[in-house]
């Protein structure tokens, strides 16, 4: 029987795009040697045609989108923690992100509390990873979840309720996931986690998205380019939102009190980001409840 993906809770497919992301980081200096991975250089080195393509054509490419969104969010996440006491944060859908490795060492000394997530063979891999490298302990863990789940152990209500400290000002990030599901899938769970995040002093929730981009002189390569993802991670790849309005009114709808949309354009000149020739395809959006 053919696989119907906004029914099914099982999105497991798109878990190997994890590494390619992982092995762009680490190329350019932004990972740890323990988490760079054979599937990520040989997806690298597979990528590199197409990646080349969208540079000519577009000038930057999917790599420059991956290094922009990364290095805004940890723009965001550091304010959020130096600026806001922001103590407790949390990596959904982690894949083979450095970014707990790097915050619970700069921290080490402060009371930073990093739980990183993911699907179950995922996050048994990074536990494995951070394990074996020394990193794991009571400030910095590896929990399984799966944001489709309702009434699991796996279940974002349960995650929230079993291992997270609701007296800690808490941000949540994902990245490179939201896209991946089509609009009521991800505004459910975006609905579910600005209920959860209620339940603590502050609540903050920041991820990337890449909104549609039809009035980008190069939407039919992005076109391909997202149809040729969908296929490849058996999901259903969407681009949600036309404006900067609708973005707002999306996370609204779903129980965020205010949100803000960051432009990689306002970050040049100003973070170490990649720049691109023509407008950026992607956002990064930090929500609050
Ligand atoms: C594109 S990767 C992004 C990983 C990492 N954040 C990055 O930027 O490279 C997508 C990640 O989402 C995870 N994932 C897929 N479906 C999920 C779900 N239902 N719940 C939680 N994580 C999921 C995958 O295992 C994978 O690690």
């Amino acid at each position: 029987m053919p696989r119907d993906p906004s029914k099914s809770t099982d999105s497991s497919g798109i878990s190997f795009t994890a590494f390619y992301t992982g092995e762009v980081w680490r190329r350019h200096g932004l990972s740890v040697p323990f988490l760079s991975s054979r599937e990520g250089r040989m997806l690298y080195l597979a990528g590199r045609p197409v990646e080349w393509l969208g540079k000519a054509l577009l000038g930057g490419n999917n790599e420059t989108l991956l290094l922009q969104r990364h290095l805004i969010i940890d723009h965001i996440l550091e304010r959020a923690v130096l600026e806001e006491g922001v103590t407790q944060i949390v990596e959904i859908a982690c894949g083979l992100s450095p970014r707990g490795t790097l915050m619970s060492r700069r921290f080490a000394g402060s009371d930073i509390h990093y739980v990183e997530a993911d699907l179950p063979e995922m996050a048994v891999r990074k536990r494995r990873l951070l394990e074996r490298a020394g990193e794991l302990n009571a400030r910095h863990r590896v929990i399984d979840i799966n944001i489709l789940e309702r009434d699991t152990p796996a279940a974002l209500e349960s995650f929230f309720a079993r291992e997270l400290d609701s007296s800690r000002k808490t941000l949540v990030i994902t990245e490179g996931l939201i896209n991946y599901f089509d609009y009521p899938t991800i505004h459910g769970f975006w609905t579910r986690l600005a209920a959860c995040l209620k339940a603590f002093p502050a609540g903050i929730y920041v991820t990337d998205l890449y909104p549609d981009f039809q009035w980008h002189r190069s939407v039919r390569v992005a076109n391909v380019f997202k149809s040729a993802l969908a296929l490849a991670t058996r999901s259903s790849v969407t681009l949600h939102f036309g404006s900067e309005a609708e973005i707002g009114g999306g996370f609204s709808a779903a129980g965020f009190d205010s949100t803000r949309v960051h432009l990689p354009e306002s970050y040049y000149g100003v973070l170490a980001i990649p720049l691109m020739r023509t407008p950026s395809l992607v956002r990064v959006i930090e929500n609050r409840v």
